[in-house]
């Protein structure tokens, strides 16, 4: 079977009702979503908190698609156990968050989960290169971590074009995090994105009882990086 690159959107529950977790999870799916993004901060690595691992634990038995723990904390490996244990698909870990992402992205695999490396919009692409054969996945970030609704950063489409060139036929789905929306995800898409993480830009305007809106959100980013995938092609 040949390697899923079709577009996938990955909603950050970041800009969900903080309230009403369930329920704005089973919305998204409901509504499209194909995997769903977990944003954890640490007051540290980045200047906002978010959720510990009972938090994402709670998240999991409403997760039917493929839940996405994006670890913005600095020191990561103590947590990786816990993260994994309370049920994420996939974690993904900063270079920028300590001085062995190697051994971070081995201790994640042998967790039985599937591992990520991130990328700072102050980090060059080369700083993969010698951890692809660890990785599933490159997440690209497009602002600085820390906060929803924040500008796009222009830099990241250079860099998504040159970790795809680097990717080249290896099993590795590249991430975009971080004002994405319909004018911004093409531009990603067409440098080789396959997995977009919005948060709100899918949220906004919606809620759990008008979920027909987050539909049309996610519809919208959709269809704008699927033209921009068939102008790649
Ligand atoms: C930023 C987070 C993002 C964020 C994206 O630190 O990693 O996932 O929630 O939010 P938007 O799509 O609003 O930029
Ligand atoms: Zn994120």
């Amino acid at each position: 079977m040949s390697f899923d690159r079709s577009i996938k959107i990955a909603p950050s529950i970041l800009s969900a009702d903080f309230a009403n977790f369930g329920a704005e999870i089973q919305a998204i799916e409901a509504q499209g979503a194909d995997w769903v993004h977990v944003d954890v901060m640490d007051g540290h690595f980045v200047p906002n908190l978010t959720f510990g691992p009972p938090a994402v634990k709670a998240f999991r038995p409403h997760v039917k698609t493929f839940m996405d723990v994006h670890l913005m904390i600095a020191p990561v490996d103590p947590y990786i156990e816990a993260y994994a244990e309370a049920g994420a698909d996939m974690i993904t870990a900063h270079v920028e968050a300590g001085p062995h992402i190697h051994r971070t992205l081995q201790a994640i695999r042998a967790q039985g989960v599937k591992a990520g490396v991130v990328l700072n919009p102050g980090t060059p692409a080369e700083a993969v290169a010698d951890v692809l054969d660890l990785c599933d996945m490159v997440l690209i970030m497009t602002v600085n971590p820390g906060f929803g609704g924040q500008k796009f950063i222009h830099s990241g489409v250079e860099k998504t074009r040159k970790i795809r060139q680097m990717i080249g036929d290896h099993p590795i789905h590249i991430q975009i995090d971080g004002g994405i929306t319909p004018e911004t995800a093409p531009l990603v898409v067409e440098a080789g994105a396959d997995v977009l993480v919005a948060g709100s830009a899918v949220f906004k305007g919606g809620s759990v009882d008008t979920p027909e809106v987050y539909g049309e959100n996610m519809r919208a980013i959709r269809e704008a990086a699927e033209g921009a995938r068939v102008k790649a092609a």
